[in-house]
């Protein structure tokens, strides 16, 4: 059933709330020196703090080369300047998930190549986001109502690795999946996705050669009136966000 009821839409919120002022403090305390498990502790105890029972999933913080490694879960790694850090990290409320990623860079400031990167990613979360429509696109598949197949051609046709090859090769994973009672949650990926639904958004481009790691994960709802929902929209989205969020700026989205 991926139609949510209002109260189960309401507990995925709060899930997601919790997990967004996690994402929002580990943004703000994140420097080099520190330990991905400073970041993951103080994430758990943000949402925990705020009526979470506990993660929704094993956290995931990883740092330069870990930034790459997909189920990466072990979060004990110093983080060094320059590197980049992912954070895929969300609490559970009332037994229902939440699921959110978001990747900075750990001095502050991208560098030229993460920004680039990470603009390819934002760009396919984009696209993929407005060719939705309520019914008829799906989340997986190489057709045309494939919301996979948007983001895939848009990675695949922007940037290049550094042997001068498409990117494409570095999208790894799926492009989302329902959540409800569990963050990966009941629903055929290749059915039209229908009114009512909750499913994550989440891009990424991985490149091991270059330590280098970046995935943007919002989570959505499908409104009766069939518009995608964004429920992560008070987090920040782009890279100027992400360090203006860092920098502590009033002016980031918050
Ligand atoms: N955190 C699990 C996932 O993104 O699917
Ligand atoms: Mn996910
Ligand atoms: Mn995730």
């Amino acid at each position: 059933m991926l139609f949510r009821s209002q109260g189960e839409a309401e507990r995925i919120r709060h899930a997601t709330d919790a997990s967004m002022a996690a994402q929002l403090a580990a943004l703000q305390m994140l420097k080099p020196g520190m330990n991905e498990h400073d970041i993951e502790a103080r994430m758990q105890y943000e949402f925990l703090k705020r009526g979470c029972e506990r993660p929704a999933y094993a956290p995931i913080v990883g740092a330069g080369a870990n930034s790459t490694v997909l189920h990466y879960s072990a979060d004990d790694a110093p983080i060094m300047a320059g590197d980049v850090v992912v954070m895929d990290v969300a609490g559970e409320y009332a037994m229902y998930a939440s699921d959110i990623t978001r990747t900075a860079p750990a001095s502050g400031k991208f560098t030229d190549r993460q920004r680039e990167i990470y603009n390819i990613v934002l760009g396919a979360q984009q696209a993929a986001m407005a060719a939705f429509k309520p019914g008829k696109s799906k989340l997986t598949g190489r057709d045309s109502d494939s919301l996979f197949k948007v983001a895939y051609d848009y990675i695949n046709s922007h940037g290049k690795d550094l042997h001068g090859q498409p990117l494409g090769q570095y999208f790894i994973h799926g492009l989302g999946h329902y959540v409800g009672l569990e963050v990966h949650d009941v629903g055929d990926p290749s059915g039209p996705i229908p009114r009512g639904a909750v499913f994550t958004v989440e891009p990424g481009i991985y490149i091991p050669e270059e330590k280098l790691g970046i995935r943007i994960e919002d989570i959505v709802w499908v409104s009766p009136e069939g518009k995608l929902v964004d429920l992560t929209a008070g987090l920040p989205h782009t890279a100027e966000e992400i360090e203006g969020t860092m920098a502590g700026s009033p002016t980031a989205k918050q």
